[in-house]
């Protein structure tokens, strides 16, 4: 680590993770962006010179296109590796696993996203679950937007004595918004071939004590996924009870269909209206005057920004892996700097709740 005593992070793929992995890090007090890396030159990039951050070639011939592109490149990756504690590896699947032997020969930290194994760190993260096994290691995997939902929800659920077995219904958002011209599903819904959907064993891959099953749909629509669950609970509670454990994680947010927010697309447009960057919904959205109970069952249903959802997940990964803090300290700290603070959510839902003057 530098003087500053700043953790020195860079970001390899800027793309719908890696643009907002970059923001992040550079919202944290204790961390310093070292650069982006990436093989495009076209606007997606030029977005990321525009906001200051230094820029590096991918490879080679991503090096040599950005110099005839005209961009300021900083140098190639390995020069972006020489200057880093920690790289945020946000490339295209199966390509992060490519990369980790550079990483490890350069003596770098580094952290995978969820289109990776968990056979290629060894370890897999979500902050809630298994922060504290992940400080000091060399390497985490940050599980996908779905998954993370998963053990943060359950996670809730299991801290209170709640969890038995949980079974869930995951309609899964057909492409990212930005890249829909290219492709993606229309007039029909897809199932996926296997049960369980590969969510439920990834899940176990951060908690394996979690006896859980999930079934998955891929859905005509891009704003963001929608799970429904039923889960047996371990005793006898109501309602309240399970809304109580879920509202003890700062990254579950409670929402109500009462306070105009019955669909997607109403809770993308309140992110929008909160001024979150890139309407960016980083908690679980549960609808908390949907969820049901029925003798020893559970049955709730939230929504997951694919998009957003990781992001705090990684800058605490990057805390765990420097060790530079414990979960609840690192936790608080990156859910101040992104924003994320219960209290906007609940004092709507109390305000909404107050009787009406005569
Ligand atoms: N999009 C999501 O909703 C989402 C959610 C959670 C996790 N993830 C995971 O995050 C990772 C990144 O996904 P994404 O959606 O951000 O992808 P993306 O396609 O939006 O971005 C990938 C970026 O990497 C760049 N890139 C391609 N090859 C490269 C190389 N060899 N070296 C460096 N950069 C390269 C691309 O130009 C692009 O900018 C994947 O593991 C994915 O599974 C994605």
């Amino acid at each position: 680590m530098p003087a500053n005593g700043k953790i020195r992070v860079g970001v390899n793929g800027y793309g719908v993770i890696g643009k907002r992995v970059a923001d992040a890090v550079a919202k944290q007090s204790d961390m310093t962006l070292a650069g982006v890396a990436d093989i495009v030159t076209d606007w997606r990039i030029q977005v990321a010179v525009k906001r200051g951050y230094t820029l590096y070639g991918a490879s080679d011939e991503g090096t040599r296109a950005m110099e005839q592109a005209g961009l300021p490149v900083a140098g190639t990756l390995s020069h972006l590796l020489k200057g880093v504690d920690v790289i945020v590896d946000c490339t295209p699947k199966r390509i992060g696993a490519r990369n980790a032997e550079s990483y490890r020969r350069a003596g770098v930290k580094f952290i995978m996203q969820g289109g990776e194994k968990h056979e290629v760190t060894g370890h897999s993260f979500v902050a809630e679950a298994s922060y504290d096994s992940a400080r000091g290691r060399d390497a985490t995997r940050v599980v996908s937007c779905n998954t993370t939902s998963i053990v943060r929800t359950l996670t809730a659920l299991k801290r209170n004595g709640l969890l038995g077995r949980a079974r869930g219904t995951l309609l899964r958002r057909a492409t990212d918004p930005w890249e829909s011209d290219k492709g993606g599903i229309m007039n029909t819904l897809v199932p996926e071939p296997h049960i369980p959907s590969h969510q439920g064993p990834d899940a176990q891959s951060v908690d394996p004590s979690l006896d859980v099953v999930t079934m998955a749909v891929k859905v005509p629509e891009t704003i963001a996924h929608l799970h429904y669950w039923t889960v047996q609970l371990a005793r006898r509670a109501d309602a309240e009870e399970i809304i109580a454990a879920f509202r003890a994680s700062s990254r579950v947010a409670p929402i109500r269909m009462a306070d105009g927010l019955p669909a997607l697309n109403s809770v993308k447009e309140l992110m929008a209206d909160l001024g979150r960057p890139r309407e960016n919904l980083y908690e679980v959205a549960i609808w908390t005057d949907m969820l049901t109970v029925h003798g020893d069952e559970a049955f709730y249903a939230y929504m997951v920004d694919n998009q957003a959802i990781v992001i705090p997940e990684t800058i605490d990964a990057i805390r765990a892996l420097m060790d530079a803090a414990s979960a609840n300290e690192s936790i608080a700290r990156t859910n101040a700097a992104l924003g994320i603070d219960p209290r906007l959510w609940t004092a709507k839902a109390e305000r909404v709740a107050e009787p009406v003057a005569e």
